[in-house]
């Protein structure tokens, strides 16, 4: 059975339009201010293999539905900028594009996860013309954004890697020693900005 019932398409062209919205806003942020809005960015329409797990784990009925609607992660995009306030400049970027409507922001960086995950989360609400999964003109298709530092993203890489490739033997120290290095690269964040401050100050 096809998890996106023939949406696979659609759903490739969301992603690419939505990477287009980032790179037209880093072009013109670069031409105003000559400093990158974000330093990579990444986007993938998650595996159909993923969603369907996905929707076992969270007791959902495999459907398109479920992979569409009540997930809202098929399309994911991850903007890991340079310094904090990059991530709040996107923010309010994102907060003015026409068809989008943010719909869920949860903030990870003033309020880290428990085990020390810090990143921006949205979910946003995409018009398009491409009638959706319960019959809508325009549809309404849901982009899920992760937005972090470089430091954010070296951190959640690993943890992510030691989550689900390894298995850990003394899972209580190891998480411990992550959540201590989460949070002495949360200070380095603080204090890089801190500098670029300081320097942006002298020009
Ligand atoms: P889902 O429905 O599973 O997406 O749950 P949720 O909406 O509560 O998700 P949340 O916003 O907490 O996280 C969604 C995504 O963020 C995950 O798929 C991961 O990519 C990332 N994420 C969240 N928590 C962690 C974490 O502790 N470690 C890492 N490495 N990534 C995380
Ligand atoms: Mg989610």
């Amino acid at each position: 059975m096809d998890i996106y019932r023939g949406y696979t398409p659609v759903l490739n062209k969301l992603l690419e339009q939505m990477l287009g919205y980032f790179r037209t806003e880093n072009k013109l942020y670069q031409e105003k201010t000559g400093d990158s809005l974000y330093e990579h960015l990444i986007g993938r329409v998650k595996q159909p293999k993923s969603m369907i797990e996905k929707c076992q784990r969270k007791d959902l009925p495999v459907t398109p539905e479920s992979a569409l609607k009540v997930n809202r992660d098929s399309v994911g995009i991850r903007v890991v900028c340079n310094f904090i306030d990059d991530i709040y400049t996107c923010i309010d970027l994102i907060n003015n594009w026409d068809d989008v409507t943010i719909v869920k922001q949860k903030d990870y960086i003033t309020n880290a996860k428990p085990n020390g995950y810090r990143s921006y989360h949205m979910i946003l609400d995409v018009e398009r013309a491409e009638k959706d999964i319960e019959g809508n003109t325009p549809g309404h298709y849901f982009v899920e954004v992760q937005l972090r530092t470089i430091a954010m993203n070296t951190w959640a890489s690993l943890e992510h890697e030691m989550k689900y490739k390894h298995k850990i033997k003394n899972p209580e120290m190891i998480g411990k020693e992550l959540k201590r290095v989460a949070d002495e690269l949360a200070s380095c964040d603080v204090s890089m900005q801190t500098l670029r401050h300081l320097i942006r100050e002298e020009d």
